[in-house]
């Protein structure tokens, strides 16, 4: 993965407070060897101030504006400084609806935008347990590629986060990982080889300080989506050092 520019990128989720936002503009370095993002809750977004990071939304609406009460637009993440937007996170498919051709419709939403988003795809223990991933996966990119074409590749960031391994302390193993993300990448390449091959491909799921270099040298993982251990300012510097 010499190639790629490694990216690491940290989904507070509904965590944060003024306090966590201000110590991460004025204590979280840059790393000049990796793309590093943060994505906070909406509200804050604007709050981070000079930032030597970049900063993304955790999710937005595929409209632009309108009667869409409690919806936050793709234009208005922008205006408040985002580069980038998670899009089609688990908790977003299972706990709010969202189908593969919601998260579909958004993608091609973004990157209209000139945003660039950060899809998730990842399989329940269910689907893992039963040997479907791939299977189960393919599904989620192929809805993607129907609504976008094969062009969405060059202007995405694609994270593999396997369900089971979300908040549980169960990581993937650097193997399993992998062995997903090659998948996800000969997928890839069957619509463009070129923007395949460049194209970062993050895990998310369990990564921490300690486990974090491991995964990283794999040869298809570019680096990783970091939820719980993105709010500790040490331990989040520490995975972006393990992807540099
Ligand atoms: O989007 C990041 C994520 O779902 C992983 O969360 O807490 O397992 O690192 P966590």
């Amino acid at each position: 993965n010499s190639k790629r520019r490694p990216f690491v990128a940290g989904n507070w989720k509904m965590n944060g407070s003024n306090e966590l936002v201000d110590s991460f503009s004025l204590k979280l370095a840059s790393n000049p060897a990796v793309d590093v993002v943060i994505c906070p809750p909406a509200v804050y977004l604007s709050k981070f101030s000079h930032a030597e990071f970049d900063i993304g939304a955790q999710n937005a609406s595929e409209f632009a504006s309108g009667a869409h009460t409690g919806e936050i637009s793709l234009g208005m993440i922008s205006e408040a400084g985002c580069k980038y937007v998670i899009l089609g996170h688990s908790e977003r498919r299972e706990g709010h609806a969202e189908s593969n051709e919601i998260v579909a419709r958004k993608v091609k939403a973004a990157i209209a935008a000139g945003l660039t988003p950060i899809i998730c795809v990842g399989e329940p223990l269910e689907v893992r347990e039963s040997g479907n991933v791939f299977a189960f996966v393919k599904a989620q990119l192929d809805a993607v590629a129907n609504e976008c074409g094969a062009d969405y590749i060059k202007n995405s960031v694609i994270a593999y986060e396997p369900i089971w391994a979300i908040g549980t302390g169960k990581t993937a193993s650097p193997e399993q990982a992998q062995e997903v993300h090659a998948f996800i990448r000969k997928e890839l390449a069957a619509l463009d080889t070129q923007a395949a091959a460049s194209v970062r491909l993050l895990y998310g799921g369990s990564v921490n300080a300690a486990n974090a270099k491991e995964l990283f040298a794999k040869p298809d993982i570019d680096g990783g989506l970091i939820g719980g251990a993105s709010l500790k300012i040490e331990d989040f510097t520490t995975i972006c050092q393990a992807a540099s």
